[in-house]
């Protein structure tokens, strides 16, 4: 395949989780509208993909799906309201939502792990290479990698992964890499292992969740039995493409050192509020204020 065939206008954002790790907030809602400031976190997911000249979406919903598509959706009457009080701002931000991308919309079912919603994007997707943005885990946009991902697939062909460097204690919570030759923040996976107890991980380089996919991929998770927790895995998938490149090309790896967060964890969920907030015009300067004088009250 010429370069050309590698290149990337589809993304699969998966945000069919049960989010169990933010109940009871998400008992009635998915975990990925919970806002970050005043937008939804899947809003920053859409928005990094446009970013990245990523145009046509599809976003694997579950249980509680309607307000996932609601927000992507036009509200007449509230526009109406809005531009009747000649509030153009608010205006602007209700409608800014639903003109981003062409943003499609298939169910998962049963959650049986992210490979298994992956997979369900095997015929919106077709024969293309195609990038995966997990829609609870944020990238700051001024720390962008997708577009370097994409690059990197488009010139080698190969499935590329986000990797992060994590402390000891917290590698047991992500898929780690094992890793082959290096060339500056690029290297070469050679194997993946899910979850590992600390001292077993193959390095500190956790998979993160942007992904660069060939369309291969779907072929190997069809044949993928579900791992651990009982959830078909897209790490053991990946872990097949890295030992046999042969099939649907090898898997490499862009090392991420900017700011990310996990907002389907709570901490990182206040912590990425925190850092997005005291930057924005509007409010940065009293939060700063406000976080200066309760520091001193810890
Ligand atoms: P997580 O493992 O963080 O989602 O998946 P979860 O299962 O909802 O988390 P907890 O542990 O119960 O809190 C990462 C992303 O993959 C999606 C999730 O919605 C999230 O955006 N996902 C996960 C699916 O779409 N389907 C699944 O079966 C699992």
């Amino acid at each position: 395949m010429t370069s050309k065939g590698f290149r990337v206008s589809k993304a699969v954002i998966p945000a069919a989780g049960l989010g169990t790790r933010f109940l009871p907030a998400t008992k009635a809602m998915p975990k990925e509208m919970l806002p970050i400031v005043d937008k939804p976190v899947i809003q920053y997911v859409v928005e990094e993909a446009v970013a990245a000249g990523l145009s046509d979406l599809l976003m694997i919903t579950g249980r509680n799906k309607n307000t996932l598509e609601n927000h992507f959706d036009r509200v007449a009457e509230l526009e109406q309201v809005l531009s009747q009080k000649g509030d153009e701002k608010k205006l602007f931000s209700v409608q800014a939502s639903n003109q981003l991308a062409d943003i499609h919309y298939t169910r998962q079912g049963d959650p049986r792990g992210l490979g298994h919603a992956v997979l369900r994007a095997k015929s919106h997707v077709g024969h293309n290479s195609f990038a995966v943005l997990l829609g609870d885990d944020i990238i700051d946009s001024r720390d962008a990698c997708l577009s370097q991902m994409l690059k990197l697939h488009e010139e080698t062909g190969d499935n590329v992964v986000a990797l992060m460097e994590v402390p000891k204690e917290q590698i047991h919570l992500y898929g780690v890499a094992s890793i082959g030759a290096q060339d500056g923040d690029v290297v070469e996976v050679i194997d993946l292992v899910e979850k590992p107890e600390a001292d077993k991980a193959p390095s500190n380089l956790a998979v993160i969740g942007r992904y660069v996919l060939r369309p291969e991929m779907f072929d190997i998770l069809e044949s993928t039995q579900p791992g651990r927790g009982g959830e078909i895995q897209l790490t053991d998938a990946l872990q097949h493409a890295a030992k046999h490149p042969e099939i649907a090309g090898g898997v490499r790896g862009v090392i991420f050192r900017g700011r990310r967060y996990d907002t389907g964890d709570k901490l990182d969920f206040i912590k990425a509020t925190l850092r997005i907030a005291v930057d924005r015009e509007d409010i940065g300067d009293d939060l700063r204020d406000w976080l200066k004088g309760f520091s001193k009250e810890l």
